[in-house]
C-alpha cells in the first residue's frame, strides 16, 4: 500500500507528484506529503487527503524541479502529520518516501539510538533513512552506496526513493516487494508505484525488478543495478493504459464507472480467445501448459479478498466441467500452513493489482517446492505476472475503485474459458455443449447490459434498507461465492456487517439472527436448486426476515414469496455469476452512497495490499 511518485526533470516538480498522488490516492489516504529541492530541502506533509496537502501549501514555496511524493497507508504510527512521509534524516541532507515495512526496524532503531540519533515518528521509514545517513557516515559512501548497504541490512519490503539535499541532480529508488516503474520522458524521470502519475509525460517505461534499484541523473543518463551491486540492462517497455482509461469519464465515481464497463470488459476478456462456432479456445499461456494443466493431479488457488471468490467460482467451473479436483487457499494461510504440495499440482494465483503480498509470498513458496505457477492478473507487468511461469491478463483496464467489480467478473471469465478450454482438451465436456456455453458466454455483455438498466429499481430497494444494521447474502452453488462477494461489497464501503453463506447452512447458526430488521438477498437464479432456495425463503419469510431476491426475468414463483424481486437475464448456470453480481454491485454503491460514504476510497482500505 502507500503511493509513491518522485521527478527529475526541467519542468515544475510540484504539480506533477500533487497530480500523480491523487491517481495513487487509491493505495492509500491517510496522509501525504512532498518534498521539494531547490537549493533548500522543503518537506511539506499533512493528515488527510491529497486536497489536505494542497491547502497547506497554498502560498508556500515549492518551485523545484526535482522532488518526491507520498500517499499513506498507514502501518506504523498512526495516521498525523508527523507519521506522514516523506521523512528526513537527522541531519536535514536525506529525504526518503517509502512504501512497505521494514520489519526489523526496532533493533535497527535502538541501534541508532546508541549513536545519537533521534527519531521524531513512529514510523519504520524514518528508521531507514537514519540507517542510510549512518552508512554513509561511517563509509564515507556515495548516496548511492549507502542506500545500497543500508537495504542489504535491512529485512521487509519496499519501493523507496531518496533525495540528497546537495545534490539537486539525482533520485535513487529501489525495490522489493512493493512495485516501482520508471517513466523515461525528454530529459525527465519519473518514478512511481504505478504508471497512472506517468502516463500523460511519456509512454516509455522500465519496470524495476525486486531487489534491484536505479541511480537517476538530471543530465539524462540512468542505469539500474542488484543489491549485490551487478549491473542489470532493462528493457523499456510501452505503456498500453490511456488517460481516458484512468479518468471518471463522466461518472460520478470510479465504482459506478467501473460497474457500467463490465459488458465492455467481458467482451474485451474473451477477445481472441474464443471462437464459438468454431468452438475453439486459446487462453495465452495454457496452451504451452496444456499437457501439465490437462494432467495435474490437482489444481490450487491462491488469492485474498474479491479474488479469492473468484477463485471459489473456479473452482466450482473446473470440477463441474474438467473434473480436475481443485483446491481454494487464502493466501495469507497457505503461505504459512506448511502445505502438501507436489511437482504435478499447478497453483493459480489470482489477483487484480498483482501486487498482494500474502499471494505473492505464497506463488513464491509453491515454485520453491516445484509446483507450476499461473497468474490470472490485471495489472500488466505487476509482480505476481512477472513471477509466474505462465498467466493471463484479465485486460479489464486500470482498476482504480477500491472496492473491486469490474476485476471480479473479467477473472471469472478468464476462469470460465480455463475450465472449458481444460475439459475440451480432458474429453470431459461433449463439443456440442462447449459450443452452447461459448454461444452463452458472447451473449453475457448484453445481459450484464441489461441487469445495469435495473439501476432505478436498486436505488429503490438500496433507500428501504439503508439504515440496516446487517445484512445476509444467500445463495447456493455457483451463487454461493456470489452471496459471499455481495457481503463483501456491502460491508467494505458502507461499513454496514453482512455476511454471505450458503444458503442450506443458514439453519445451522445465522438463522438465529433473522427478524423483522434483517434483509436477506437471495441468489435464486440457478435451476439446479431452484426448489431449495425457494424452501430457504420460506424460512425466513417465516420468522419475518425481508427477502431480496435476484431471480430470472420472468420468475413468478419467487415474487410471490419475496419482498423484492430484481429480475435479470436467465443464462447458463456455469455462467451466472457473471450476471447476479451486477445488482449486488449497484445494491452496496447505492446503499453506501446513501449513507454519505466515501465508495471510492473507503475507510481504512487500500486498493493494493502489499503488506501482509
Ligand atoms: C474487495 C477488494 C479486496 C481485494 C484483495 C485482493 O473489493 O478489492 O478484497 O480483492 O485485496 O486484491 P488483489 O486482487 O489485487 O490481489
Amino acid at each position: 500500500m502507500c503511493g509513491i511518485v518522485a521527478y527529475i526533470g526541467p519542468k515544475e516538480a510540484y504539480p506533477i507528484l500533487v497530480k500523480g498522488l491523487k491517481r495513487l490516492e487509491y493505495r492509500g489516504y491517510d496522509s501525504a506529503g512532498v518534498a521539494v529541492l531547490n537549493g533548500a530541502l522543503h518537506v511539506y506533509k499533512k493528515a488527510g487527503k491529497v486536497s489536505e496537502l494542497e491547502n497547506y501549501t497554498i502560498g508556500k514555496d515549492v518551485s523545484a524541479t526535482i522532488g518526491i511524493g507520498h500517499t499513506r497507508w498507514a502501518t506504523h504510527g498512526v495516521p498525523n502529520d508527523i507519521n506522514a512521509h516523506p521523512h528526513l534524516s537527522n541531519s536535514g541532507n536525506l529525504a526518503i518516501i517509502h512504501n512497505g515495512i521494514i520489519e526489523n526496524y526496532d533493533s535497527i532503531k535502538q541501534e541508532l539510538i546508541k549513536r545519537g540519533y533521534q527519531f521524531h515518528s513512529d514510523t519504520d521509514t524514518e528508521v531507514l533513512v537514519n540507517l542510510i545517513e549512518e552508512v554513509r557516515k561511517q563509509e564515507n559512501a556515495t548516496l548511492e552506496d549507502a542506500v545500497r548497504i543500508a537495504l542489504n541490512e535491512v529485512v521487509g519490503a519496499y519501493a523507496i526513493v531518496v533525495i540528497d539535499r546537495n545534490n539537486p541532480n539525482q533520485l535513487v529508488a529501489a525495490r522489493k516487494g512493493s512495485p516501482m516503474v520508471i517513466g523515461i520522458g525528454e530529459n525527465e524521470f519519473f518514478v512511481a508505484s504505478d504508471a497512472s502519475p506517468i502516463i500523460e509525460y511519456t509512454k516509455q517505461v522500465v519496470y524495476l525488478d525486486d531487489q534491484e534499484y536505479t541511480v537517476i541523473n538530471r543530465d539524462g543518463s540512468f542505469y539500474i543495478k542488484t543489491l549485490g551491486n551487478v549491473i542489470k540492462s532493462h528493457a523499456i517497455q510501452k505503456l498500453e493504459m490511456s488517460l481516458e482509461m484512468i479518468e471518471k469519464g463522466g461518472f460520478e465515481h470510479f465504482m459506478l464507472k467501473e460497474i457500467f464497463e463490465q459488458p465492455k470488459v467481458i467482451a474485451d476478456a474473451v477477445r481472441g480467445r474464443m471462437n464459438a462456432q468454431d468452438g475453439w479456445i486459446k487462453l495465452g499461456g495454457i496452451n504451452e501448459y496444456l499437457n501439465k494443466f490437462a494432467n495435474a493431479k490437482r489444481i490450487i488457488f491462491s488469492a485474498c479478498g474479491t479474488s479469492w471468490h473468484s477463485a471459489m467460482i473456479g473452482e466450482y467451473l473446473i470440477e463441474d466441467l474438467a473434473r480436475i479436483p481443485v483446491e481454494v487457499e487464502y493466501a495469507s494461510e497457505f503461505r504459512y500452513r506448511n502445505p502438501i504440495i507436489n511437482e504435478d499440482d499447478v497453483i493459480i494465483a489470482i489477483s487484480q493489482s498483482g501486487e498482494t503480498a500474502d499471494t505473492l509470498a505464497a506463488i513464491e513458496m509453491a515454485k520453491e517446492r516445484k509446483a507450476m505457477i499461473y497468474g490470472i492478473c490485471n495489472v500488466i507487468g505487476s509482480s505476481i505476472a512477472r513471477a509466474s511461469h505462465a498467466g493471463s491478463y484479465t485486460h479489464a483496464g486500470p482498476e482504480i475503485g477500491v472496492a473491486s467489480t469490474k476485476a471480479f467478473t473479467a477473472q471469472i471469465t478468464i476462469l470460465t474459458l480455463m475450465a472449458l478450454q481444460l475439459a475440451q482438451a480432458r474429453g470431459t465436456i461433449s463439443s456440442s455443449k462447449l459450443r452452447e456455453i461459448l454461444v452463452e458466454l458472447e451473449n453475457i455483455p448484453a445481459k450484464i447490459e441489461r441487469a445495469l438498466k435495473l439501476d432505478e429499481q436498486i436505488k429503490e430497494i438500496a433507500a428501504i434498507y439503508k439504515d440496516s444494521s446487517n445484512f445476509l447474502y444467500l445463495g447456493r452453488g455457483y451463487n454461493f461465492p456470489v452471496a459471499l462477494e455481495g457481503a463483501l461489497k456491502l460491508k467494505e464501503i458502507s461499513y454496514i456487517h453482512a455476511e454471505g453463506y450458503p444458503a442450506a447452512e443458514m439453519k445451522h447458526g445465522p438463522i438465529a439472527l433473522i427478524d423483522e430488521n434483517m434483509p436477506v438477498v437471495f441468489l435464486a437464479t440457478n435451476a439446479s436448486a431452484y426448489e431449495k432456495i425457494i424452501s430457504n425463503i420460506q424460512e425466513v419469510k417465516a420468522r419475518k426476515g425481508k427477502v431480496i431476491a435476484v431471480v430470472n426475468e420472468g420468475d413468478k414463483h419467487v415474487r410471490s414469496l419475496a419482498d423484492h424481486v430484481i429480475e435479470v437475464p436467465a443464462t447458463e448456470e456455469v455462467l451466472s455469476p457473471l450476471v447476479t453480481i451486477i445488482p449486488l454491485q449497484l445494491l452496496s454503491y447505492h446503499i453506501a452512497i446513501m449513507r454519505g460514504c466515501n465508495v471510492d476510497q473507503p475507510r481504512n482500505l487500500a486498493k493494493s495490499v502489499t503488506v501482509e
